[in-house]
């Protein structure tokens, strides 16, 4: 979809829509001009009751040549006072999959109502943009009616802000697309080819063979059971001269459970275990093209979790990168596994903070659902930034408590950890092991298993792959200092 930006009047715009965000009981006084040319049918829809700016309203008016718009959506954004960010966000969606679902290619949006809102009116476009998203790459025909161009009406300068929203919804789509993309397409292979098409960065990777031989027992104790290379990908982006800042995502491009084999129903979603190194993807990528002043080294342990012939085993013992030895209780709890080591890896860059993204446990699920990302961690600091890109962007992030007490769940009896505290507190017990590994480097970390997968349509995000992680992170990186 194109976005580009016109000083011109609605009425002089020709385009098969026109979207035009109303306040409730505003009445149609500030569209005068526009309820004039339609000889008074947006003032009389708006007095019929059928539509009073009402936050989620729309009526649409066919305009039979009175002015160059073929249609006019009128959208409610409900009363001044209560219009928040996100709920424009959404209002965006809602309007952009209206719009497409008539089959119309070219909207206009005017900017009277939300121009002096003190939110940018690409807060609104974001919506659209990010709602217009479809995963189409596996059909024989590309059944897309999707739009094909909207046009901001405003004479202010909002050049910048719309590049910096494009850039931003563009890299949800990567990740989106990356995390859609089934297990036999995306293996740790195919995400090294993703991170290779980035540009401005630099990409290492370490070979299962290398792994070993540096000590990443933990890391490929997962990788045993697979005949897929495992790939530990390394990618470096260098935007600014400073100590870097550490972002780790969790990639398991098909978690089976392992030898703690998982059962069959709903496994098929397991492809979206890579979500949080996706993420980190997509951050890259935004960070890249809009030039961001930070120094960012991203891990991204990638392999499969699969049963095998030369598979780990519960009970078996594993010495983690730093030295820790860890049993292995579930082959089913290897997200830890992996992102332990890296943990251990990317310290030897002395970061400033480290970030770790990741589809940790069904337990996040089940405490939020589909609502809030998990969040915990050893700096309260770093988690308020955090929690303050999470208001900002609407990516919701909620504090969970690492009290003292969840050591005693990852005590082993013959090890120096064991990798599951078992099914109660294990949302927090999971976090509480990969602590061990941050030490007293300042670190987040983000559980996502509950928000990065959607089974059902919502306002700016269809159903699959959410992309969540992408835009969370970008604020706090924007934000960071
Ligand atoms: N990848 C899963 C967590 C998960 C579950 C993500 C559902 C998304 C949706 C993780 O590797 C896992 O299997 N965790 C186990 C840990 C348990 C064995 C201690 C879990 O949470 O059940
Ligand atoms: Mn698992
Ligand atoms: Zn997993």
């Amino acid at each position: 979809m194109k976005v580009s930006v016109k000083d011109s009047k609605e009425t002089a715009f020709s385009c098969d829509v026109l979207i035009l965000p109303l306040l409730e009981n505003q009445g149609i006084r500030p569209y005068r001009d526009i309820d004039n040319a339609l000889g008074g049918l947006p003032g009389k829809t708006m007095s019929s009751k059928e539509f009073s700016g009402r936050y989620g309203e729309m009526s649409l008016l066919h305009t039979q040549g009175r002015i160059k718009p073929e249609r006019v959506l009128l959208v409610g954004l409900g009363k001044k006072e209560d219009i928040t960010p996100d709920k424009l966000r959404q209002a965006g969606g809602k309007a952009a999959s209206f719009v497409r679902s008539l089959g119309a290619s070219h909207a206009g949006l005017s900017t009277r109502t939300i121009g002096p809102l003190h939110i940018s009116p690409a807060v609104f476009l974001e919506g659209c943009l990010l709602s217009d998203y479809r995963f189409e790459k596996y059909r024989k025909e590309e059944n897309r009616k999707g739009l094909k161009g909207i046009t901001v009406l405003t004479g202010k300068d909002i050049g910048k802000q719309i590049k910096w929203m494009m850039a931003v919804a563009k890299a949800t789509y990567l990740t989106r697309d990356l995390v859609n993309t089934p297990s036999n397409d995306m293996t740790p292979s195919g995400l090294v080819r993703a991170a290779r098409s980035l540009k401005k960065v630099s990409v290492k990777v370490i070979e299962r063979k290398q792994a070993e031989a540096l000590g990443m027992g933990a890391y490929i104790s997962v990788a045993k059971g697979s005949m897929e290379p495992p790939k530990f990908i390394v990618i470096t982006y260098k935007g600014k001269n400073s100590a870097p800042i550490a972002l780790v995502g969790k990639a398991i491009t098909f978690d089976s459970g392992g030898i703690s084999l998982k059962p069959s129903e709903g496994m098929e979603k397991m492809k979206y275990d890579m979500a949080g190194g996706a993420a980190v993807l997509g951050v890259l990528h935004a960070a890249a093209e809009m030039n961001l002043p930070v120094h960012i080294i991203a891990v991204i342990p990638a392999t499969e979790n699969l049963p095998g012939g030369s598979a780990s085993k519960p009970g078996d013992v594993v010495r983690s990168l730093d030295g820790k030895t860890i049993e292995i209780i579930s082959t089913d709890a290897e997200g830890r596994l992996v992102l332990a080591d890296a943990i251990s890896y990317v310290k030897k860059f002395r970061p400033s903070a480290i970030i770790d993204i990741a589809t940790l446990t069904g337990a996040c699920s089940i405490a939020f659902g589909n609502e809030a990302i998990a969040m915990m961690g050893n700096d309260d600091s770093l988690m308020a930034i955090m929690k303050k890109a999470s208001e900002e962007t609407s990516e919701h992030a909620w504090q969970m408590p690492l009290f003292d007490g969840y050591k005693d769940y990852i005590k082993s009896d013959i090890a120096d950890l064991k990798n599951s505290g078992g099914r109660t507190g294990s949302l927090i017990s999971s976090a509480y092991f990969l602590k061990e590994f941050a030490g007293d480097v300042p670190w987040v970390h983000l559980d996502i298993a509950g928000t990065a997968w959607t089974d059902k349509d919502k306002p700016y995000i269809p159903k699959g792959a959410t992309g969540i992680g992408v835009r969370l992170l970008l604020k706090f990186l924007e934000n960071y200092k």
